[in-house]
Parts: C-alpha cells; sequence; structure tokens
C-alpha cells in the first residue's frame, strides 16, 4: 500500500519540524530560521544538530544524520517510513488514505512492502505445520521436542513459533500460490536460487522457527534451531539466522518486543536474556516482560530502542566468562542511553532455560529477584573485593567512570557516583574531579554515518550537486547543460534525477521532497548537508562552482568519447572510408576540448 504524494506533501507542510524536533531537543535559535542543539542520536557536549525551520531538513555535523521530519520521526522512534507519515498525519489531524497505485509510490517503499508480504507468508506457512492439523510426521516431532522443553501450544501460537518442513520447496511452492516470486524470496532472505538449473530452494530446512516481529507486529526474519533426528546431521549450525535485508537490520531489532511491549510498559522494567529459548523460559516462569538480544552483544541501537519502553532493564545472562563480559558491555550501553541497568547473573554455565528445568520456576524466580545494581556489577566484574589493594581498587573505580563520564543525565550521573564513593570508600570530591578531568573523548561508542564515497572523476557530480542544493533555483541551468545520464554515480544520479522530475512537475527543486526517497543513510547525509549548507555560499559563489562542474561534466564527456574513438582506429583490418567519419568527430571533439580549456 502507498501514499499519495499530494497528501504525503500535505502532511509535511502540517508539520513544524522546529516544533517537532523541539519536542525531543532543546533548539536555539540562531539566525531567522537556523537552529542548533545536542544531537538525539549521538552523546555531544557542543551544540552540533542543525535544524533548518524553512527547508523543514535537519542535519548533524557529528554523527552525520540528516533528514526531513519524516526521517526523524523514522529515526527517533524506529518507526517505519507509513509509520512515521501516520504519526506525523495524526499529528496534524490529517486524514490520510493509502492507495493500491504503484505509480505515487517510491520504488523502496515497494521493495519494502514486497519483502513485508513475503516474510509474512513465511510465518504463516512455518506456523501453520505446527498449528494445523493434520501435521506432518515430522511436524509432530517438532511438536514433541518443544513441548519437552516446556514450549506448549499457548506459546507456540503467542510467538507465532513454527516448523520449516525438510522438504527443500514447502515454502517456496507455497509463496507462488500465494504469487511470490521466489526472487522476492530470496530478497526477504527465504529462500535460495538452485545453483544448477532453473528455480528457487527453501533456506530453512527441518528446522524450529522462530519469528522476529517489528514493532509494528510483521515478521521481518527468522532464527530457525535445529532439531536432534530430525535436521540432517550435515546441517551442523544450532541456529540459521536470517541475513540482513531491506526491512532487517539485525542490530536495530530484539526479539520479542512487541510480545512484551505492554508488560514492560506496565512494569517499567524488563529482562534481557540472550536467546529465544531463555526467553521463553523467562515467560514459562512467569516473567513476561523479557527480550532477548540474540546472541550476539547488544548494540548501541537496541539498547534506545529497550529504552523508548523500560526504565530498568535487568540484564540475566549465564555467568560464565563470556557471559560476564557481554553483561559489562551491556550494562555500559544501558546505562549511557539512560536507563537503569542490574544484573542479574546466573551461575557459569547456566542460562535460564536449564535452571528452570533444575530447580522450577519460583527458584529461577529468586535468582532472578537477587539482582545486583550497576555500579555493583561493575566493580565486582573487574575483581573488586576487601582485601584489594589502592592501585587495583582505583583502576577498577577508573573503569566505571569512564561509563559515566558518558551519561548526560545529570541526577542519574550523581546517583551512580554516589554509589561508587559508597561502595569503594573513595571520596565523592575526588571521583567528581576525576570525571571532570578525564576528558571526555566523544563517545567511542557512537555510530558515525558513513562518508559518501565518489571517486575522484566523479567528484564534479557531487559538487554539482552541492550548488543546486544549496541553492536549487540553479537547476534550471544545469538542465539545459547536463542530462541525468550523465551522472556516473548511481545515488548522486538519484538525487539528480528526483530534483529534476520535482522542477518539471511545477515545484521548484525542493532537498526536503527528495530525501524522503533516498533511504542509502550516506546519501541522505550529503543531501541534508549540502542543502542545510547556504550559510557558507552566496547565490554567485554558488553559480561559479556550478558552471566549473558543467565543464568538468562535459570536458569529461568529451574525454570519454575521444578514448572510444581512438581506441575503434586501432582496430585493424578498418579502410579509410571507414575511418574518415571517425576522424572528422576526432578533430571536431579536440576542437571541443580547445574551447573548454580555454573557459
Ligand atoms: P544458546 O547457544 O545459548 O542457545 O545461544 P539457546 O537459545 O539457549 O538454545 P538451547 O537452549 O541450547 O536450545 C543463545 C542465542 O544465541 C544465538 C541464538 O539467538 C540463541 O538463542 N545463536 C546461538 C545463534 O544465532 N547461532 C548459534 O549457532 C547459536
Ligand atoms: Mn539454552
Amino acid at each position: 500500500m502507498y501514499f499519495d504524494e499530494t497528501e504525503l506533501e500535505r502532511v509535511k507542510q502540517a508539520i513544524d519540524i522546529v516544533e517537532l524536533i523541539g519536542g525531543y531537543v532543546t533548539l536555539k535559535r540562531k539566525g531567522q530560521s537556523d537552529l542548533w542543539g545536542r544531537c538525539p542520536f549521538h552523546n555531544e557536549k557542543s551544540a552540533s544538530f542543525h535544524v533548518r525551520a524553512d527547508r523543514g531538513m535537519y542535519h548533524c555535523f557529528g554523527c552525520g544524520k540528516g533528514g526531513s521530519a519524516i526521517n526523524f520521526v523514522m529515526e527517533i522512534e524506529r518507526l517505519s517510513f507509513a509509520e512515521a507519515v501516520r504519526m506525523l498525519a495524526e499529528k496534524a489531524g490529517i486524514t490520510i488514505t493509502r492507495t493500491e497505485s504503484k505509480e505515487s509510490a517510491s520504488s523502496d517503499t515497494h521493495e519494502r512492502e514486497q519483502l513485508f508480504h513475503a516474510s509474512a507468508i513465511g510465518e504463516k506457512w512455518f506456523h501453520d505445520r505446527l498449528t494445523v492439523t493434520p501435521r506432518s510426521k515430522e511436524a509432530e516431532s517438532a511438536l514433541k521436542y518443544l513441548n519437552e522443553r516446556g514450549i506448549g501450544l499457548e506459546l507456540i501460537k503467542r510467538f507465532r513459533i513454527g516448523f520449516a518442513e525438510s522438504g527443500w520447496d514447502g515454502l517456496v511452492n507455497s509463496a507462488s500460490r500465494a504469487g511470490i516470486k521466489g526472487d522476492t524470496l530470496v530478497r526477504a532472505g527465504l529462500a535460495y536460487k538452485k545453483k544448477t538449473g532453473e528455480g528457487y530452494v527453501d533456506r530453512f530446512r527441518a528446522r524450529v522457527m522462530f519469528p522476529i516481529l517489528s514493532l509494528s507486529g510483521k515478521p521481518v526474519a527468522f532464527g530457525g534451531r535445529r532439531i536432534d533426528g530430525i535436521t540432517p546431521d550435515e546441517d551442523v549450525a544450532k541456529y540459521v539466522n536470517s541475513a540482513e535485508t531491506t526491512i532487517y537490520h539485525k542490530s536495530e531489532h530484539l526479539y520479542g518486543l512487541v510480545t512484551a511491549r505492554d508488560e514492560i510498559r506496565k512494569a517499567g522494567a524488563a529482562y534481557l536474556v540472550e536467546g529465544y529459548i531463555d526467553l521463553l523460559a523467562l515467560v514459562q516462569a512467569g516473567l513476561l516482560n523479557v527480550v532477548a538480544s540474540l546472541g550476539t552483544s547488544l548494540t548501541e541501537e537496541q539498547a534506545k530502542l529497550l529504552g523508548r519502553f523500560a526504565g530498568r532493564v535487568v540484564i540475566v545472562y549465564d555467568g560464565d566468562d563470556a557471559g560476564r563480559s557481554a553483561a559489562v558491555r551491556a550494562a555500559d550501553l544501558l546505562t549511557i542511553a539512560g536507563i537503569e541497568a542490574r544484573m542479574a547473573m546466573l551461575s557459569a554455565g547456566e542460562d535460564p532455560d536449564s535452571l528452570l528445568r533444575k530447580v522450577g520456576a519460583e527458584t529461577l524466580r529468586e535468582v532472578i529477584a537477587n539482582e545486583k545494581s550497576f555500579v555493583q556489577f561493575r566493580l565486582e566484574a573487574s575483581g573488586v573485593d576487601q582485601k584489594m589493594g589502592q592501585k587495583e581498587l582505583l583502576s577498577a573505580a577508573k573503569g566505571v567512570i569512564e561509563t559515566l563520564q558518558s551519561v548526560r543525565d545529570h541526577f542519574q550521573r550523581d546517583i551512580l557516583l554516589t554509589e561508587l564513593a559508597n561502595l569503594t570508600g573513595l571520596r565523592r570530591e575526588l571521583l567528581d574531579k576525576s570525571v571532570r578531568e578525564t576528558r571526555r573523548s566523544e563517545n567511542p561508542l557512537v555510530t558515525v554515518e558513513k562518508k559518501l564515497t565518489v571517486t575522484p572523476e566523479q567528484n564534479p557530480e557531487k559538487e554539482l550537486l552541492r550548488a543546486i542544493l544549496s541553492h536549487p533555483p540553479l537547476i534550471a541551468e544545469v538542465m539545459e547543460a547536463v542530462a541525468a545520464e550523465q551522472f556516473e554515480h548511481p545515488g548522486l544520479r538519484a538525487i539528480y534525477l528526483a530534483l529534476e522530475q520535482d522542477y518539471l512537475g511545477g515545484r521548484p527543486a525542493s532537498p526536503d521532497a527528495v530525501i524522503d526517497k533516498i533511504s542509502d543513510p550516506a546519501l541522505r547525509a550529503f543531501l541534508a548537508e549540502a542543502s542545510l549548507s547556504t550559510g557558507n555560499a552566496t547565490p554567485e559563489a554558488a553559480r561559479e562552482e556550478m558552471q566549473e562542474c558543467i565543464t568538468l561534466l562535459v570536458k569529461r564527456l568529451v574525454v570519454r568519447e575521444r578514448e572510444e574513438i581512438e581506441s575503434q582506429l586501432r582496430q585493424p583490418g578498418r579502410t579509410i572510408a571507414e575511418n574518415r567519419p571517425l576522424m572528422e568527430r576526432l578533430v571536431e571533439l579536440n576542437r571541443q576540448l580547445q574551447a573548454l580549456n580555454i573557459k
């Protein structure tokens, strides 16, 4: 489903970007429509986050994030494009209709919708294998396996757990009946193209399937666990996981979050475990407000995501060395994200599921309730105890201070420092001094948007766009001299095409309309940065820059054609008659080049 362009336009018109972003960031006005504040996407002391009221755009010079009001809402609320539009429309009191017409949607939205659809079909297919009778023999065994692990039909339905049959084409065939092409399944991470011959085969086979849902409740990825006796022996991996796709970025999802969201909100707190089975064990023990980070260590995005729903997070990880160091990292990230992190470490080699089997639900709950505070846990993890020498004590305290320096909230930092002073016996004033002194090197945990990379040859394309973006009326002149095909960099060409289209559609070339059509973050950062940098260039300077770039691009075109002709002329067996028109063209090109060089 797609939005109507004009309605989208209305929503954007109705939204005051300053008011919107002002709800999340304290903005200071510096000039008529320029506002600055501290970036909400990374930790910083100085204000490098720039909002331009007149252009409806924002850009951070620190981390490179930037875009329109819609991008801002997508990023900060972790919403899809459609969800962000809906939220903004609601805010503005505009009712929007969605149409089925493909023309009105960007190809990007269309692709996402296709992948969502394919994943939904996949999820239903897997889930039905377990829940619709009669089941296959394999599915019966899979169900038995789950039941033996305490996972009955109720949990299977709650978490939409499924089963992938061991044939090679169960899903491929069922999807094809639903009108989904094999190629779409491949892009959704659910199938492979056959190595030999035509056709596609299922990616997940003979495994229990755990769907990972987006915040709007749509399946976006899967984890498939092997089952002894069903999964073929040579298929050794314990879990097969979806690769990243257009709709699934591993680092941004938490398993179980939508399902637990209301429980988490109600409790104001969440439990964080490592895996699928751990999560299901906690739910079996009656702790419903639980999410899983899925094996790898928690990411900054996941911490922020969780922070939107929980003020306190209890980490429940394995007590072995690996689990401990994963917990330290997770605890640091959560603390920096403004969350009260607490730790319930299990004994080494235990996870919630093994403990539940061994000691039962009540004791598991007791073990988990016996949690430690962040500071307590961090000191213990660095080996602090009563008999410790001063030096070790200091270095352990400094480790904690390093994390505390990135905590933005003064009150939260104060509470943690007080606790650190109490537990170590170090004087509070000394700790405060240390916090001030250890220079807060810009938070290393921040991810900086990748810079747009262009070759030196493509640089004029980039600079030309920069000139247009800072002074949109220039597009008219550029269009007379340069065709979109002359842009070699596909991303830059896409921007130029979109600007051109806008202009031809009777609108002024407007960067904020273009930016919502661009999904590559590096490209979007460039767009935002370039269109907000009018302060640096007068219209005259921009025009000069534009003319220079046009010259360079025309020159590049001429040089390439000349090379092409020269290589044709070098081919053996050509007659003089055949060569004549080429020679004439060569002379003409050389003349043009000379003229350009004089310019
Ligand atoms: P575990 O090995 O602890 O698995 O990995 P588990 O979920 O507790 O499963 P059981 O109890 O042995 O059946 C924890 C998490 O790490 C990820 C999965 O998300 C898993 O739930 N993982 C683990 C993988 O992605 N791939 C693997 O091969 C192993
Ligand atoms: Mn386990």
